[in-house]
């Protein structure tokens, strides 16, 4: 049965519509993994080579690779939810009720986009922490840094417009808190309140306001700026290697002068 499957797993990747897909194949050698790499849309954003040492636990406890596990989870019971929810006023509320009382997994769903959402925030502060704490945000990695920045805001930011959508009590008073504070911003803290709300209070117009950037603008922006955070780890060399330890051509060199002075 092995054997069998084996042969048909061979045949699939020898076939003609598999290697218009995958060109190179996977292969067994250096240059075929790293072909591999390069020649894929969702590959080609990471590095084709890395240390072993840096895919280590203890090198990133994993908290880069965690928020962007939340994040994913988050579209796609996002999506899901999507499929229950009308943003219309007061049509959300009975969404959310129907959600927890009718549709089936529905209360689950919810929570599990709920407690991702509290995860991702959680994970993308950790991840900023032991960046910092490594030293891993200096030359040439600023650039990198800043793009966190903003993956950090926009991840504040899902968390704040999603605030609203559920429509209750604690959704309608916590904008209500929210968006006075921007109020208070020096010469046009009243427009940006204005823009934010589609009015002067939070009502049906703000709901769809804050819907659309929950569910299109910042989603968008996320995938755009994680596909950026990506590809410049790549571009910078790879993670961080703290200074202690030498890098390979160091290395070799100190090899190579230690058998000189020999
Ligand atoms: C949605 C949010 C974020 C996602 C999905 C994300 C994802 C990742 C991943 C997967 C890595 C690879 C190493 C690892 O697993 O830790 C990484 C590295 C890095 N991240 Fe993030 N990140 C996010 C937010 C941030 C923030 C807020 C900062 C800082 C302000 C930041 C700065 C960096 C830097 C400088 C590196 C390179 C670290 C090194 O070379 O060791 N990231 N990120």
């Amino acid at each position: 049965m092995a054997v069998k499957t084996a042969a048909m797993v061979d045949k699939l990747r020898a076939s003609r519509v598999w290697r218009s897909v995958f060109r190179s194949g996977t292969g067994n050698s250096t240059l075929h993994r790293a072909l591999a790499i390069q020649q894929s849309i969702f590959l080609h954003l990471f590095s084709t080579k890395v240390r072993k040492r840096m895919v280590g636990f203890s090198a990133t406890w994993y908290l880069g690779t965690l928020t962007f596990g939340t994040f994913l989870i988050l579209v796609i019971t996002g999506i899901l939810l999507m499929l229950y929810y009308h943003p219309s006023v007061p049509q959300a509320y009975a969404d959310m009720k129907d959600l927890q009382f009718v549709v089936s997994s529905g209360l689950f769903l919810r929570n599990l986009h709920r407690w991702s959402a509290q995860l991702m925030v959680f994970f993308v502060f950790a991840h900023m922490f032991k960046v910092f704490y490594r030293g891993a945000y200096r030359t040439p990695r600023e650039f990198n840094w800043v793009i966190g920045v903003m993956l950090l805001i926009i991840t504040l930011l899902l968390s704040y417009t999603g605030y609203l959508l559920p429509w209750d009590q604690l959704a309608f008073w916590a904008i209500t808190v929210g968006s006075n504070l921007s109020s208070a911003v020096p010469f046009v803290g009243n427009k940006i309140h204005f823009l934010l709300l589609g009015g002067n209070q939070v009502n049906a117009n703000a709901l769809l306001r804050f819907y659309v950037l929950h569910c299109v603008v910042l989603p968008l922006a996320a995938i755009l700026f994680i596909a950026v955070h990506f590809w410049r780890i790549r571009k910078d060399g790879g993670l961080y290697v703290q200074q202690s330890e030498p890098k390979p051509q160091q290395a070799k060199d100190r090899t190579s002068a230690a058998t000189e002075v020999k």
